[in-house]
């Protein structure tokens, strides 16, 4: 099946890799030639790590004859739209309402992974968007939110519960509310430790430890913050305080450390020095 992916950033490329590895054709939209380079040589390099682990049943070169990037996405018969653009409503809507027409018939989702997919599919057919909220990295986190609004057909949930399924990922499904399920858990204790840290309860080293050692997390909440990304983190939770109250409220140390522009992995520094 041909399946449109719009966004070639870090959830963009590893989602066109998980499709790509499922024996999806995919069509990788993203908007400047310097952009469109960036994002084939991201899933070149994510599809390249997986190799190296032995993880692909066919080689990164013949997974590729089935990738297209374009700057612009034209008509595409394709059964499947995933949008993994910035968490900005207007600019999801701005998208999605483009997919809508070039791909008249296909399920459009919405990898955001706090905003809410009502207002996303407002003016849309609703019946055919919803959000698949996939982790990253995609091809190694096991799961995917699928995200119910009111207008949505059961049979196009059913539909992309099946695709999701056999891309080899376990589907949870989620009413339409601020933060899903994960988001809202996740921030939650991730805002936790940056207060933790600015009350001087334990260090960053020590904090991550403890949930990695006493609770079993792969990688502690603060260098989860760190790989994830401070502004990105940051902007989930002013939008979750907005919609839940101020229990979501930002710590002053994360507005501080955007400000600064310490927004983890990507910039070299956030809580840990990459
Ligand atoms: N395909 C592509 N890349 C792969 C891969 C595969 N099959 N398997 C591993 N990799 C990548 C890893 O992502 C990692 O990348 P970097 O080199 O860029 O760091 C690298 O290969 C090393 O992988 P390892 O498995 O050797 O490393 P590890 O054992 O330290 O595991 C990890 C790394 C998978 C990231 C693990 O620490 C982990 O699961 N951490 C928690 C991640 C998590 O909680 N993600 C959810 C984030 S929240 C989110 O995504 C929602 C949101 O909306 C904000």
């Amino acid at each position: 099946m041909i399946t449109v992916v719009i966004g070639g950033g870090t959830m963009g490329a590893g989602i066109a890799h998980l499709l790509l590895a499922g024996g999806h054709e995919v069509v990788l939209a993203e908007s400047g030639a310097e952009r469109v380079t960036a994002a084939r040589a991201a899933v070149e390099a994510s599809l390249a790590k997986a190799a190296a682990r032995n993880r692909l049943d066919r080689s990164p070169e013949d997974l590729l004859k089935a990738l297209t990037v374009v700057e612009q996405l034209a008509d595409v018969p394709a059964e499947l739209v995933v949008e993994a653009v910035p968490e900005d409503v207007e600019l999801k809507r701005r998208v999605l309402a483009t997919a809508a027409n070039a791909c008249p018939d296909a399920v459009l989702a919405s990898n955001t992974s706090s905003l809410s997919i009502t207002e996303l599919a407002r003016g849309l057919p609703g019946e055919r968007v919803l959000g698949l909220h996939f982790f990253n990295p995609v091809p190694v986190q096991q799961l995917v939110e699928l995200v119910h609004h009111d207008g949505l057909a059961p049979e196009v949930a059913a539909k992309a519960r099946g695709w999701v399924e056999d891309l080899g990922k376990t589907v949870i499904e989620v009413r339409d509310a601020p933060g899903f399920a994960t988001s809202r858990l996740g921030v939650a204790v991730g805002m936790e430790a940056i207060r933790m840290l600015e009350d001087g309860v334990a260090s960053a080293e020590d904090i991550d430890t403890g949930m990695r050692l006493g609770y079993g997390w792969p990688m502690g909440p603060l260098r989860l913050t760190d790989l994830v990304g401070l502004d990105v983190r940051l902007a989930i939770a002013e939008h979750l305080a907005a919609e839940l109250g101020p229990r979501f409220a930002p710590p002053e140390l994360l507005r501080d450390k955007v400000a600064r522009g310490e927004l983890g992995r990507k910039t070299g520094r956030g809580f840990f020095t990459w």
